[in-house]
């Protein structure tokens, strides 16, 4: 008899691992691709952690190969990964590379083999320079030039790519991007990061209808969400914390689901925030088959009049494990997210599309293993409070572990890694971590392993 196991998941629950172009492909000049603003932020002096770029990355570009035979050892059943628009439009718009697209379809095609399906994001922070250089997101016809793009993706993938997410975590862009700086294109403006948000969901929004006119079957957005806790209930601080989850969790999600801004916006930005026309909002508001959640921790605050935009300071927890990001281990607030989502913006399918740590690893394989507990604990956790959430009756369809590879962490190098598969950066040999194999178990079981 099968041991039974509380934690077994709904029937066709989708595993899946999740990556993305920048972090993993290397090459990024390759076979006529042009330049992304990754490109140019990661050759920029003093911009990265250690001077890495993702000049090689993984070299997936190349081992693509490898790594779906990879990713069917571990049996997993969906595989996330991004397309790089410069690579497929090298100007941003006009031209096809044909041998950009190529990449791609010969991706989905091994994953087909394998039958693990491929979940196709469209837009995960590498825009094209050239279109950097007429303004990017800050410029209004970038929805225009995002649906193009996204026509050209549908038309070649769509009969073999059933799931497709537009963008992958606007709030990052517009805040990391256009507020801190601490990420491509690396700008600072407060008056510039509402515009950049509210035109990243016009394309949002203009990348699902050109889907509705050119395929049928799932196309969704996904946001990074994390419940926003109070320190005290001091009216300041509960301020705080309303604002940082308007500005977080509400603003992207409310414009997609319900056609509107928070009300808290102007409040956070003063005159920074502008008036944006009516008709946008009905673009935006596309009905979506499903919705992406990132998660990876909550965050506790207190009022600072120091931060910018909102003004909130996240304190530390005294009684609470931190990962190397220095972010809290919270399960219980994966829940929490799924349930929220589900409250606020009514049933719709959900998946967690990234959830996952960087933690401290033995730096190189010792007899050929990794061992990283810590992983494997978060992992476990995290899995049973997504289970927790199904039960509370949030309608979640799949999860996808952040990451399949030690890649590229943006800004932060090489140095922090996320795989559940060890990267050598200089032999580039990949090693399943013990988080992999406890992850491809659960797989495996669905859930009754945990
Ligand atoms: C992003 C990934 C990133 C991960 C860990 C998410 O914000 O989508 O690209 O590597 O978090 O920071």
């Amino acid at each position: 008899m099968m041991t039974t196991s509380t934690y077994r998941f709904p029937e066709g629950f989708l595993w899946g691992a999740a990556t993305s172009a920048y972090q993993i492909e290397g090459s990024p000049l390759a076979d006529g691709a042009g330049p992304s603003i990754w490109q140019r932020f990661a050759h920029t002096p003093g911009m990265m952690h250690d001077g890495d770029t993702g000049d090689v990355a993984c070299d997936h570009y190349k081992r693509w190969r490898d790594d779906v035979a990879l990713m069917g050892e571990l049996g997993l059943r969906a595989y996330r990964f991004s397309i790089s628009w410069s690579r497929i439009l090298p100007d941003g718009r006009g031209r096809v590379n044909r041998k950009g697209l190529a990449f791609y379809e010969r991706l989905v095609d091994a994953l087909l083999e394998r039958q693990i399906m491929p979940v196709a994001t469209l837009y995960h922070w590498d825009l094209p320079a050239a279109l950097d250089d007429m303004g990017g997101w800050l410029n209004r016809d970038v929805a225009s030039w995002f649906a193009d793009y996204a026509t050209v993706m549908y038309r070649a993938l769509a009969d073999r790519v059933p799931m497709w997410a537009t963008l992958n975590e606007p709030w990052v862009v517009a805040h990391a991007g256009y507020v801190e700086g601490t990420l491509a294109p690396g700008h600072r403006s407060l008056y510039e990061a509402p515009i950049v948000a509210h035109n990243l969901m016009r394309a949002h929004g203009a990348g699902v209808q050109a889907y509705r006119a050119a395929a049928k079957q799932r196309i969704g957005l996904v946001v990074n969400l994390e419940p926003k806790h109070t320190a005290t209930q001091e009216e300041e601080d509960l301020l705080a914390t309303k604002h940082a989850d308007a500005y977080m969790n509400r603003q992207y999600l409310d414009l997609a689901m319900l056609g509107r801004d928070p009300e808290e916006m102007r409040a956070i930005f003063g005159d920074a925030w502008p008036d944006f026309p009516a008709e946008d909002y009905a673009l935006i508001k596309q009905p979506l088959d499903w919705v992406g959640v990132n998660y990876y921790t909550r965050s506790v605050n207190k009022w600072s009049a120091k931060r910018w935009p909102v003004r909130a300071r996240p304190v530390r927890q005294w009684n609470a494990t931190y990962t190397e990001t220095g972010w809290e281990v919270y399960p219980r607030g994966l829940t929490e997210t799924l349930a929220w989502v589900t409250k606020r913006y009514g049933p719709i399918p959900l998946y967690v599309t990234e959830n996952g740590a960087a933690f401290f690893d033995p730096p190189t394989p010792i007899d050929g293993e990794v061992d990283d507990p810590n992983r494997v604990a978060y992992y476990r956790a995290h899995i049973r409070a997504v289970h927790d959430a199904i039960a509370a009756g949030a309608d979640v369809r799949g999860y996808f572990a952040w990451s399949l590879l030690d890649n590229l962490e943006w800004s932060l190098g090489f140095a922090k890694r996320f795989g559940i598969v060890h990267v050598d950066f200089s032999s580039l040999r990949r090693t399943v971590k013990r988080s992999g194999r406890v992850y491809a178990e659960i797989v495996r079981t669905n859930g009754a392993s945990l």
